[in-house]
This record gives structure tokens, sequence and C-alpha cells, in this order.
């Protein structure tokens, strides 16, 4: 397995990390932990060593199956991760009291690489507001932690805000070929490269959308190259071409994805793809992008909204049912995880939100269609 640096925390790891959010279920929902024990330990046992973890997967789940998964020697082998659920925090306690019930989850005495979890403006300033920094800094100096950092999911400008505020390790971001100008995408990457930061990239498949369901039109672009791969392996290898990234954290979910991953990572070395190769990944990436219908860059420019519309949020569910071609998944995503409160149907015209995008969308048009296509 090739190794990979993480900044300055000056361990190498495996290009593959296991991330643990998508394990095999049984139909209760639950964790299948015969498969997903095999799965995360072939994993181990081919190279793979650094697993990530955190307080909310599968329900709450997913630490206790990897607690149990890593007995038997397989914790000493490798780099363990889990985040702190920053949505939950109400006090400086809080986040002594998490820390210390994941030490106990995950039967270990001390987190390798530990993340302030899906960071954005919001939970950022309730996390300073109950000194966060003090909490780092003790949890780092009692050994509890070996490394810190945060995954992200809001705009540029809040990434780069939030490099600015701490002597961060790594941090961990959504990345992928679609997703340069998303999130920290392209530039923010750079951002905290520059900056000795060690980089681990989740979401390369975008949740795997680009590797699963995949249009006709683009497969046949990935089959017209002059290399043959799967969809899964092309975006992969896209995103290990970058010297800048560590670790690439794959959620996978059956024992063949881990077979595969482990084996697209055999050749992941830096600034591999030939010219010819990286023209096919452009060229698949702007028959995506042709298919997005509101030209959103989810900066938030416009929220709050009034009446509570999530409307960056409405229009990723919307451009997504196209991109991907899957209005049916979509649907139901979008009426699972946006409240009723917050969907495009309770627009009330007031227009303030067009006022303030920079991107001149037309957003109560936009929102119509929305609201038509999924409720
Ligand atoms: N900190 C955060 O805020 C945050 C947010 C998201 C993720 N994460 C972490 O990052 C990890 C990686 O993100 P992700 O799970 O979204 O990764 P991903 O690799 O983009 O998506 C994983 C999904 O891709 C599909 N897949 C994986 N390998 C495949 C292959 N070889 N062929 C076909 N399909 C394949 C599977 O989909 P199917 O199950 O549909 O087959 C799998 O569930 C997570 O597991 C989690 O640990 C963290």
């Amino acid at each position: 397995m090739i190794r990979r640096e993480m900044g300055k925390t000056e361990e190498n790891v495996s290009a593959l990390g296991f991330g643990c959010m998508r394990l095999p279920t049984l139909d209760d929902k639950s964790i299948d932990v015969d498969e997903a024990k095999k799965m995360l330990r072939f994993a181990v046992d081919n190279g793979v060593d650094y697993v990530d973890t955190a307080w909310g997967y599968h329900n709450g789940q997913s630490e206790p199956f990897v607690g149990l998964a890593l007995q038997d020697g397989y914790r000493e082998k490798v780099k363990l991760a889990t985040k702190l659920p920053s949505w939950l925090i109400k006090s400086r306690e809080d986040m002594d009291y998490y820390l210390n019930e994941q030490l106990k989850r995950l039967r270990t005495d001390a987190i390798d690489f530990y993340l302030i979890h899906s960071l954005n403006r919001r939970y950022w300033k309730n996390l300073k507001e109950h000194d966060i920094f003090d909490f780092m800094d003790s949890a780092l100096s009692s050994g509890r932690i070996r490394h810190i950092g945060f995954s992200f999911h809001d705009i540029l400008d809040v990434f780069k805000d939030i490099i600015d505020s701490y002597d961060w390790e790594f941090c961990q971001i959504q990345y992928n070929f679609l997703d340069t100008e998303n999130q920290a995408g392209s530039e923010g990457l750079g951002y905290a490269s520059d900056r000795g930061i060690g980089i681990a990239v989740m979401e390369p498949l975008r949740g795997g959308k680009l590797a699963n369901n995949v249009r006709k039109d683009i497969l046949h672009i990935w089959q017209s190259a002059e290399i043959q791969r799967s969809p899964a392996a092309w975006a992969l290898r896209w995103v290990w071409n970058d010297p800048r990234v560590g670790v690439v954290l794959s959620g996978m979910s059956t024992m063949d994805q881990v077979r595969e991953n482990i084996e697209t990572a055999r050749e992941a070395t830096p600034d591999s793809l030939t010219h010819s190769e990286l023209a096919t990944v452009e060229k698949v990436k702007e028959e995506y992008k042709k298919r997005i219908k509101v030209n959103c860059t989810g900066c938030s420019y416009c929220m709050p909204c009034s009446s509570g519309v999530a409307i960056p949020t409405c229009f990723d569910f919307f451009n997504d049912a196209f991109m991907f071609d899957n209005v049916e998944d979509q649907k139901k995503a979008y009426l699972r995880l946006v409240k009723e409160e917050n969907r495009a149907s309770r627009c009330i015209e007031c227009g303030q939100c067009e006022e303030l995008c920079p991107q001149s969308i037309e957003i109560i048009k936009n929102l119509k269609e929305v609201s038509a296509l999924f409720e």
C-alpha cells in the first residue's frame, strides 16, 4: 500500500483510509457486524492503516463497532480517527464528556487523529463561545488525543477563517473531481496544504454517486478512454493524483468495494495520470456540469431566508437530481433530510434573497421548480 504524508502530524498513512459511515447493514438498519468486521480486518491485513469513524455514524453504532473490530491486535496496526459531535456541544464540560465516552466506546487510551466534526460558521461560533481552544489544548496535553484537526462543510471564506484561528495539524474536506470549486475546494486544499496542514479527503466518490448507476453518456466517455477503469477507480485516481492530498477515505459498503479500492490504491502515486487521462476526467466533469439547473455556489449570501427556506440545500438536491439522472432518489433524500419548514414551498416570494445573490439567480422561480419536482 502506497503511503502519503499528513502534513504537520509527521505521520505517513495508507493512501486509502477506511470510512466507517457506510458499513454494511442488516434489515433493521443495524451494522452487519460479522461482515463489516471481515471487511475492516481484510483492509488492515492489506495495508490500510487509517480508520475514520464518528460519534454519530450509524446512529451511534459505528464507534462501538470499530472498538470491537479492532480487538485481537488490530488497534495497534492502525491510526484511529474520530470526531467531536460539534452540534451537541452546549458547554465546555460536554467536550470532555464526549471524548471520554469515545475512548470507552473505542476501547482505547488515545485517539490518533481527533477532529472537530463538520465545522461550519454556526458550529464554529458556538464552539468558540464554549472555549474549544482550551479543550483542544488540554486533550492534546493529557495525551487523550495525538493530533488535532477538523472536518468541514461550508464555504471557502469560513474554511480559511477556521484554518487561521488555531494551530491545526490536519483537516478533512469533501473533495472529488466535481467539487473543485465547492466548499473548501481546490483553493482551500492549497490554502491548508501551504500551511503544512495534512489533508484527509472525504466523499471522493460523492458518496457513491460518481461510481454507481452512472449515466450512459458518462459511461461512454469513460469507456472511450485509452485505459479501462471503473468509474470508481477513475474518481479515486483523480483525487490521489494531487500531491497535496494525504489519506483518501472511502466509505465502503461491500467486500468487493474494499478489494477494488485497495487494488486502485496500489497505483495511487501523485502526478501519475497522463494529460490524456486528465482530459478524460475533465470531459466527464463538463458533461455532469452541463446538467446543472441552478448555478448556486452555496455561498449562502441569501441566508437566512425570512421564511426559513434552506435555499442552497434545496438547489443542491435539485441539481443532483439532473446531474445524476436520479430524480426519485433525490426526491426521497430531500423529503427525508430537509425539514418541512425549510422546504422550497415555504417561499413567500419576498425577493430579499434575489437582491443578495451574487450570481443573480432567479431564486423565486427556481424554488417553485424545486417544489414542483420534489414536493
Ligand atoms: N466529517 C464529515 O463531515 C464527513 C462527511 C462525510 C463523510 N465522512 C467520512 O469520510 C468517509 C468517506 O466518505 P464517503 O463514505 O462519502 O465516501 P465515498 O467514497 O464518496 O462514498 C462511499 C460510497 O461509494 C460507493 N463505493 C465505494 N467504493 C466503491 C467501488 N469501488 N465501486 C462502486 N461503489 C463504491 C459505495 O456506495 P453504495 O453503498 O451505494 O454502494 C459507498 O457507500 C465516510 O465513510 C466517513 O468516514 C466524514
